[in-house]
């Protein structure tokens, strides 16, 4: 799409356009709740982001994915002229702070792909100016903070380097960021002061912290999420290899017993962000992340073994196998890395056919409505827990919920 086209006063306002900061991916799920917060702070923010066809939406008022408070949010930051859209490194506003949220995946080793931050700071590099504040927020690789220092003072570039991980939850972002403590750090004294001033606005507590002990904090929370997840599975996988019913035995153990409350339920830990850094702390270590490997194991495990255990129990060859809710969780539209297209892909060769669906994602060619999958289907299997599924009644058709989620005679836990 040629961006000028969308939006044909855009690019030539910016020029001229000044604004109180700059935030690269601002059109990535990190980036919004962020450019929002930061408006509704009352900053001018430059949303930069190389994606056009997001950048458009936005301009029109329109969210690209869920993002819980954001379209009113979004609505006023518009009205009142606060966000200021660029997709070329070289019309980003002059002078202001830049705080980047790009993507940050790993490859098919498993280990972080470290070039992104530096093509992304090459392109941006230009236009920056000694003595501006350059903040990492995107999950990083521990020591990309130090080594990016080190990088741009080679190139003889004098900015201020700090790290901020963001730690919200996705699809809840401006709730939470209101809510959770911002982690601050920086390569100098002025970098952690002015990342601190600057983030104060929009975060109710900073804890600061040097550049690497931010980096690992950030990892060690998701690989421990990870990981908690992952304990629930595999106490669902032993229970019923014991032929029990988990919700049972779930129920004893978290029943007014404080010390298991937070034991999640069984379901599938997917997404952009828990298994990519928990392979990207392993890649740290070495591969000798072995709670975090095992995770991994049990976590990406758990769908092949759901479908052995239903070959075990239908004949899957002869069936419409219907999967409810293609996104990577409940009440979200985002599919990146999301358990059910791995379940849908095992399961193609060995059912007679597979259906999806979801209320949410828009994204999918091949999805059909709800009502459509469970006419059709055979066996039900519940993939994302969405709130839309939890009062139906499925036509009495099993479904398959190990999240604990739905109740009624025709569901299999
Ligand atoms: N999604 C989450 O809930 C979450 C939470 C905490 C941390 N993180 C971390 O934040 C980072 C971003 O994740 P995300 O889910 O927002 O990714 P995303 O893909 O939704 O957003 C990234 C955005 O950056 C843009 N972009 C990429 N490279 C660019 C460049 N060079 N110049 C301009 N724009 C560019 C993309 O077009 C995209 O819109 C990752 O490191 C992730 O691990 C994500």
């Amino acid at each position: 799409m040629n961006f000028a086209d969308v939006s044909p006063g855009l690019r030539a306002s910016t020029r001229t356009a000044r604004a109180d900061l700059t935030i690269v991916g601002g059109g990535g799920h990190v980036g919004i709740p962020l450019v929002l917060a930061f408006a509704e702070a009352g900053f001018r923010v430059n949303v930069h982001d190389k994606d056009q066809e997001v950048l458009a939406a936005l301009q029109s008022g329109r969210l690209p994915f869920i993002e819980v408070g954001g379209e009113e949010l979004l609505r006023r930051a518009l009205s009142r002229n606060l966000l200021i859209f660029t997709s070329a490194p070289s019309d980003i506003a002059p002078g202001a702070p830049v705080i980047v949220t790009i993507g940050t995946p790993i490859d098919e080793f498993l280990n972080p792909v470290r070039k992104v931050v530096q093509d992304c700071v090459d392109a941006l590099l230009p236009q920056l100016v000694d003595g501006q504040l350059l903040v990492l927020r995107s999950t990083v690789y521990p020591g990309t903070t130090s080594w990016l220092d080190t990088y741009l003072t080679r190139k003889g570039c004098k900015l201020k380097v700090a790290f901020c991980p963001e730690r919200v939850v996705q699809g809840h972002g401006i709730k939470e960021l209101r809510e959770t403590p911002q982690i601050i750090s920086g390569t100098t004294q002025e970098a952690t002061a002015e990342a601190a001033k600057l983030f104060s606005h929009v975060v109710p507590e900073l804890v600061q912290v040097t550049p690497e002990e931010a980096e690992f904090a950030k990892l060690f929370n998701n690989a421990y999420r990870y990981i908690e997840f992952a304990i629930a599975n595999q106490f669902y996988l032993i229970a019923k290899s014991a032929g029990l019913d988990y919700r049972r035995v779930e129920h004893a153990m978290k029943h007014n017993y404080s010390r298991a409350r937070r034991i999640p339920s069984p379901g599938f830990a997917a997404g952009p962000c828990l298994f990519k850094d928990t392979m990207q702390l392993a890649a740290f270590a070495q591969n000798q992340f072995s709670l975090g490997h095992a995770a991994m194991l049990v976590n990406e495990g758990i769908v092949l073994q759901l479908i052995r255990g239903l070959g075990e129990r239908y004949p899957l060859a002869e069936m419409t196998v219907g999967l409810l809710g293609m996104a990577f969780k409940a009440d979200i539209d985002d599919t990146r890395a999301s358990l059910s297209y791995k379940l849908k892909k095992e399961l193609l060769p060995r059912a007679a056919m597979v259906l999806t669906t979801d209320p949410l994602v828009k994204t999918d060619p091949e999805l059909l409505s709800l009502d459509e999958v469970i006419a059709r289907s055979d066996l039900l299997i519940l993939c994302a827990p969405h709130r839309a599924y939890r009062a139906l009644d499925f036509a009495g058709k099993p479904v398959l919920d190990i999240w604990g989620a739905l109740g009624g005679a025709n569901v299999i836990g």
